[in-house]
């Protein structure tokens, strides 16, 4: 039992080395100047060089798999190369259109790691960036696809698809595809995961030769004035992308580069940009500046009216309380006051009930007979002893 213990646990060991160092066989590409570069991450080719799982049972046939790719030494990937991976179950995609700027050799290191078990297993590409035979393309299209995500047009045969659809509106040949860029990169929005909403990729295409007449009709005045208004631009000829593809006729860019100055295209920097190379210097005559006014301002006279505020308060709260007109006055003085004013009050309601009007009610009066009505003088019948007096008198 502890024997199966230690050669499982070898086992793994043996299996977490040799998934930090398995590997797939470097791979040399040829990417060209001023055309897209496509390369697909396969996950078929990843998955087989996983090491086997030990548990076989739950080996599932379809394993999660994503992609993490850099330039070599580097952090992230250079700047012409994007990398899109929709789920974890797609193929990942490196795509980009390399500028002259990039022309020699770059390595890219692309790390894929199984989800299940975080196994990793390597590849190096070799990308040899060389310029184009042909030039740069001084006709130029950018068209919106609509209704595709970026890594959808990726594929080469789609890629031949909308190429093919391109070359019927704009009859010539030698069309390439310059660059393709997911819509999102452009500014445009995460679409609601609702009805197949789809986040739009731009594709530019470059010809040698000028754009057709149905391309620039696009742009007219008068398809621009629609295009205002929210309204399809009228296209004179056969629309031959739909129904594949869905082209935003108002997002259309023409770029005819032998139309544009040297002047306009090199940018011009105004003074305050620094020469290559050189330093900042910060200067040095810079004048003092007082600040103790605004500290006076700032502190001081928050202070002060605070101040002026609790004095205020104080005085209010300790020297003018309702009747109490002296400040010192003790606890004995306060209870004289108290029982003055009962005193007081109730000699004023006597001579108020004294001093009525009206007759008093009978009831209220001393030794009143209630049968006959008769009052008696207290004084005069204080002898006679009620309870002698006869209740019925007729009787006798
Ligand atoms: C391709 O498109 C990306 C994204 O818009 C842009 O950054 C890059 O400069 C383009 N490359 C070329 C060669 O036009
Ligand atoms: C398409 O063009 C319209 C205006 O013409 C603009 O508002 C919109 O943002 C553009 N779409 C994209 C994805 O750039």
């Amino acid at each position: 039992m502890a024997a199966g213990q230690c050669l499982l646990g070898s086992c793994f060991l043996a299996g977490f080395i040799f998934g930090l160092v398995v590997g797939l066989p470097d791979l040399n590409l040829r990417a060209v100047v001023g055309q897209i570069f496509v390369h697909e991450l396969e996950r078929e080719g990843f998955m087989d060089a996983f090491p086997p799982s030990m548990d076989d049972s739950e080996s599932p046939t379809d394993v999660p798999i994503t992609f993490h790719c850099n330039l070599l030494d580097h952090p992230d990937l250079p700047r012409w190369l994007r990398y899109i991976q929709r789920t974890s179950f797609q193929t990942g995609y490196l795509y980009g259109s390399a500028t002259s700027k990039d022309v020699g050799k770059q390595t890219i290191e692309i790390k894929a790691y199984n989800r299940y078990t975080y196994e990793t297993v390597k590849q190096t590409l070799i990308i040899s960036i060389v310029p184009s035979t042909e030039g740069e393309m001084p006709y130029q299209a950018d068209f919106l696809v609509k209704n595709c995500d970026v890594e959808e047009v990726l594929p080469t045969d789609i890629q031949d698809l909308f190429q093919q659809a391109v070359d019927s509106m704009w009859e010539q040949e030698g069309l390439t595809l310059i660059n393709i860029t997911s819509a999102l990169d452009r500014g445009g929005r995460v679409p609601l995961p609702i009805e197949n909403r789809k986040e739009g990729v731009f594709i530019k295409m470059g010809s040698k030769d000028p754009f057709t007449e149905c391309l620039t009709f696009a742009k007219s005045p008068s398809n621009l004035y629609r295009c205002k208004l929210e309204q399809e631009p009228v296209i004179t000829c056969y629309n031959s992308f739909s129904p594949r593809f869905q082209i935003d006729w108002c997002n259309l860019t023409l770029i005819d580069l032998t139309r544009m100055n040297a002047s306009e295209t090199v940018p011009i920097y105004g003074d305050g940009v620094l020469e290559e190379g050189s330093e900042f210097n910060p200067p040095e005559d810079a004048p003092d500046r007082i600040f103790f006014y605004d500290f006076l301002l700032t502190f001081l006279l928050p202070f002060l009216l605070g101040l002026l505020l609790c004095l205020i308060l104080g005085y209010i709260m300790c020297c003018r309380r309702e009747g109490v007109q002296k400040r010192d006055m003790k606890t004995s003085d306060i209870q004289m006051v108290h029982h003055h004013t009962i005193h007081d009050n109730t000699e004023e309601l006597r001579q108020m009930a004294s001093g009525r009007e009206v007759p008093r009610p009978l009831s209220t009066l001393p030794m009143f007979n209630v049968r006959t009505g008769e009052r008696i003088n207290p004084m005069q019948s204080s002898r006679q002893d009620s309870a002698q007096v006869p209740l019925i008198q007729a009787q006798h």
